[in-house]
């Protein structure tokens, strides 16, 4: 094999250790392997076999994944869980009834007793994790086709799942690693009686909502109490009244101590999903064509949902929960885009394509192998962006900004089912239509949805080529004399659009009654217009180039490992659970702006406007303020720590994940990233990316101070480490 070149080697050598050490979301099982020794470095004072054991308690155990998007931690002997306001907001909402407001007002159980079970909700722990990419690729070889690599590798995990040692109430499952180059089998248990302790009222877990959502300096108190209990035998189990607190493996214990400037800090959770290792183009991609018709989209969307909002209190109550879901995508491609642009990544991307271009030309074996991967990478993107762009444009505009085509294209694929000749489905699926329609009719306004529609579709009509809808849609609106004529049309004239016709219509005695209604109405009849291109054109064909990618990425990635072998990879994330590491850091956001690691609850009180739905504050915490009432809580300066930043690699799926210190102690409560540094998901840049963190001694602030759960704070351990 050829040697690499030593003034390579020299200039990795030449980067700073702050920078090399940064980023990454770590496999735990890998930690001693790959990243003990420079964690040690940085601060570390466990072992990599305290974070991780699979055969006796280790921090790992206290890790869960909580309700499938999100992460919680045990914090006590008895079974108390620890995760973020916002991953709790839709148990709220549903214990919630117009008496007892548990969003707006918070909720605090005094006793067990007073726990409320939270049907739905789940704790799900790894037992223990195993590397089978042997087994999972067994007779897989390299002339196969991918759909029979494909199937070859489900029998395998079939197999291996059968296979797998665990008991009783435990799963196994096995997960694709660096785009199905390894896989990992994962003993798993899922917890599914959780009960709610505790939440504080909106005006602090949720301060600042919308507005500051992706901002630093940021001033939330994110957080939620649940409760995992188990049977008598301290397993899971449905609810049941007779089922006991878990007794946990392990459980976190609570630094009192804080952290400062330069601190090591590690956040332990369950990402959802990154792409680092996209070719430039991709990435070029994402950045000016994929996120801009995302993000024209949802602005207009945005705006016309404001404005309805702030003409009448009812439309605000209805449509807060999805203007705020509609503006936290938003807003991270916004910065994404950003991040993109200012730290030339794509630039960035292209010298690290070109230096693995450089060496593999200079061995033979290697450019055999690889020398097409990128050229074909880079041709496949490019073949598939007018379709990848008219798909976005498609799904944005009528499957997640317009309510009401989101709506039809559900009942047109039940539909479908009438017109193949399956009316036993048909029939079989009416409840669940009806059930999905009188749901969407609850806090529906038509008005706001129809302005949605006007304006959107004009968009569509100009942005979408004529021959893949864009031609039918203008087409449409001129025979009604313009969009917004057209909507006003559609939305009169529609089942869709009324309760009465929709619920005459579901009145009606047979399948062929109600299928020849919907055959003739006017939405639905648009609604085809629009998706039958979709369905014939865009979508098969960005699907076969989707599948050629994935192809492609895979060999890129098993290229990537072996020609930079001095590198450390970390798998994209996608679910499980990992590991990451760095330091409290500030950071500068622009020219001449230095932004500091800490906020305080002076701040909170800086953005305080009486009465306003984002920056109200209760006056509880006010008078706390002023009498200057901490406890034991406070900074050595005096002030009261709400929230930090540090430069661990987090993304969605992250949101309250435990942020612990060089001993492991839970420090804080991650629940979000600085905009300007969203970029991560797809290039980490330790300049500008960082997580953003509850103090957790905000949270024993108010848990003490303003909630009076004094009891909770007995349950826990809480340390001192300076
Ligand atoms: N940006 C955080 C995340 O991606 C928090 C979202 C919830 N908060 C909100 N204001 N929408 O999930
Ligand atoms: N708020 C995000 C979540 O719910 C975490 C923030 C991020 O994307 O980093 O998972």
């Amino acid at each position: 094999m050829k040697k690499t070149p030593v003034c390579l080697y020299l200039w990795l050598w030449l980067l700073p250790a702050s920078v090399q050490a940064q980023g990454g979301m770590w496999l735990p099982l890998h930690l001693e392997k790959q990243n003990e020794k420079e964690m040690r470095a940085m601060g570390l004072k466990r072992k990599a076999d305290d974070l991780y054991a699979p055969n006796r308690p280790s921090i790992k155990d206290a890790i869960c994944q909580f309700s499938g998007g999100c992460t919680a931690e045990v914090i006590s002997a008895e079974g108390l869980l620890l995760t973020n306001h916002h991953c709790a907001f839709s148990a709220l909402q549903r214990l919630s009834s117009l008496e007892r407001n548990y969003v707006e007002e918070g909720f605090w159980a005094r006793s067990r007793e007073e726990e409320l079970p939270c049907p739905g909700e789940t704790a799900t722990f790894v037992v223990r994790m195993e590397d089978v990419t042997a087994l999972a690729l067994q007779h897989v070889t390299e002339g196969m086709s991918e759909r029979d690599r494909q199937s070859q590798i489900d029998k395998n995990i079939a197999q291996i799942r059968a296979n797998a040692r665990r008991e009783r109430w435990q799963e196994a499952v096995v997960r694709p690693f660096y785009h199905g180059n390894q896989y990992f089998l994962f003993i798993t248990e899922t917890y599914t009686d959780l009960r709610l302790v505790g939440a504080p009222p909106s005006s602090i877990g949720k301060f600042g909502a919308d507005t500051d959502n992706w901002v630093w300096p940021r001033h939330t108190g994110d957080f939620a109490l649940f409760r995992i209990y188990a049977d008598k035998d301290n397993r899971p189990a449905p609810y049941s009244p007779e089922n006991r607190p878990l007794r946990p493996k392990y459980f976190l214990p609570i630094s009192l101590s804080g952290v400062e400037e330069g601190d090591f800090t590690m956040v332990y959770g369950f990402p959802g999903r990154t792409d680092e290792y996209l070719p430039a183009s991709a990435v070029h991609q994402i950045a000016e064509v994929l996120n801009p018709t995302r993000i024209a989209i949802r602005e207009q969307t945005l705006k016309i949902l404001d404005r309805y909002m702030r003409s009448s209190p009812a439309i605000k109550i209805a449509y807060v929960a999805r203007y705020a879901s509609l503006a936290n995508a938003w807003k991270k491609w916004l910065g994404e885009r950003q991040g993109l642009r200012t730290y030339g990544v794509v630039g960035k991307k292209q010298a690290y394509e070109a230096e693995f271009t450089r060496r593999i030309s200079n061995n033979p074996t290697l450019n055999v192998r690889y020398r097409h991967l990128l050229p074909r990478l880079n041709e496949t993107y490019r073949e598939i962006e007018p379709y990848a762009e008219a798909r976005e444009n498609y799904l944005e505009t009528f499957l997640r900004n317009i309510q009401i085509t989101a709506a039809i294209a559900n009942v047109a694929s039940w539909l479908a089912e009438y017109e193949k000749g399956q009316i036993g489905t048909f029939s079989a699926r009416k409840t669940e239509i009806m059930e999905r329609m009188r749901a969407g009719f609850t806090g529906y306004y038509l008005e706001v949805d129809r302005a949605v529609f006007a304006a959107l579709v004009e968009r569509y009509a100009q942005t979408m080529r004529p021959e893949w809808g864009g031609a039918f849609v203008r087409q449409s609106a001129e025979q009604q004399g313009g969009f917004d004529a057209l909507a006003l049309h559609l939305f009169a004239t529609s089942v869709f659009t009324d309760s009465m016709r929709w619920n005459n219509l579901m009145s009606l005695p047979t399948p062929d009654s109600i299928a020849r209604v919907l055959q003739r109405d006017p939405f639905l009849l648009f609604w085809r217009g629009v998706s039958t291109p979709y369905n014939e054109i865009i979508g098969p064909k960005w699907q076969e180039l989707q599948g050629t990618l994935s192809l492609l990425q895979r060999q890129y990635m098993a290229a990537q490992l072996e020609v930079f072998k001095e590198r450390r990879f970390f798998p994209d994330a996608n679910g499980t659970l990992r590991l990451t590491y760095g330091q409290v850091r500030g950071y500068s956001p622009r020219d001449a702006v230095r932004y500091e690691f800490r906020t305080h609850l002076d701040g909170v009180m800086e953005k305080y406007i009486p009465g306003d739905y984002e920056f109200d504050v209760p006056q509880r915490l006010i008078d706390l303020w002023k009498a200057k009432d901490f406890g034991p809580y406070a900074t050595r300066d005096g002030r009261m720590p709400v929230a930090f930043i540090a430069t661990n690699h987090t993304t969605g799926g992250n949101s309250g994940s435990p942020a612990l210190d060089a001993y492991g102690n839970l420090v804080g409560l991650n629940f979000d990233r600085v905009w300007e540094g969203t970029m991560s998901d797809l290039y980490y840049d330790p300049a500008i990316c960082r997580n953003i963190m509850v103090d957790v001694r905000y949270i024993l602030f108010i848990l003490d101070k303003y909630a009076g759960a004094s009891h909770l704070l007995k349950e826990m351990k809480l340390v001192k480490t300076k």
